[in-house]
């Protein structure tokens, strides 16, 4: 099976032993399916562009500073994993290239005007992946913010439409923080990509791919 993975950059964090306990399970996997990472930027991208915004920057000059910050993130993954070749490639094709040579690619960010959600959705678009997952700080989708009300509702599924209602009501700024970015929703929409949205824990990247999903994330179901 060809699999994207998104992995938030808090979800990574900046820690090298659960950087690596991820690189070990994607070297796993790795043995049975062609993975392709996406890292994003986490709370290092949320500061450089809290600074950069103080110092006048416009949104897509913080764009570009968080797209950096993913593709050091990037590295960070890539100095754990023996598999993957030591390049982060700054653009689909340039990963597409890179896999037809390793089971493994990982990469960052690539243009402004969104997050890894929908460079991740975009990747799996190009390289026609079977299955687009991605992980996140909570079990998948909420009625709300679970955060911010803990009595959210959880679903199991949800159609593809009806996030892209929710999500729309959302202001898109550089460094927000959605569930998934709009026009992630959009792509899988308009690809039908099947795409389960699960609690970014190492060993919950096997379990999800497996199809073991229902206690930890939400299947997002295109139409
Ligand atoms: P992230 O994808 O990390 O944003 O990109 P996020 O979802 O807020 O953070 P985590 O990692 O899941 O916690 C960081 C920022 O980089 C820019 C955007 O400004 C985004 O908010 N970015 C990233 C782009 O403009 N284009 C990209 O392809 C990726």
């Amino acid at each position: 099976m060809k699999v994207v993975v998104s992995l938030g950059g808090s979800v990574l964090g900046l820690d090298a032993k659960r950087i690596k306990r991820f690189a070990e399970v994607i070297e796993n996997v790795a043995k049975d399916h062609k993975v392709f990472v996406v890292v994003g930027g986490g709370k290092v991208a949320r500061e450089y562009i809290r600074i950069a915004r103080e110092l006048k920057a416009n949104d897509t000059l913080c764009d570009y500073i968080g797209i950096e910050v993913t593709r050091l993130n990037a590295m960070l993954l890539l100095s754990a994993l023996n598999s993957a070749p030591k390049r982060v490639p700054k653009d689909f094709a340039e990963a597409f290239e890179l896999s037809k040579h390793y089971n493994v690619v990982v990469m960052g960010g690539t243009f402004p005007g969104h997050t890894t959600d929908a460079t991740s959705a975009l990747l799996a678009e190009f390289v026609n992946a079977d299955l687009l997952l991605n992980a996140t700080s909570v079990r998948g989708v909420y009625s709300e913010d679970p955060k911010v009300n803990p009595k959210a509702e959880r679903f199991e599924r949800i159609k593809v439409s009806e996030l892209i209602d929710m999500v729309a009501k959302q202001e898109v700024r550089a460094g927000g923080s959605y569930v998934m970015d709009l026009l992630a929703l959009k792509i899988i929409q308009r690809s039908r990509i099947k795409t389960i949205v699960f609690l970014g824990e190492p060993e919950n990247v096997r379990r999800v791919l497996e199809g073991d999903f229902k206690e930890i994330g939400t299947l997002i179901e295109p139409e």
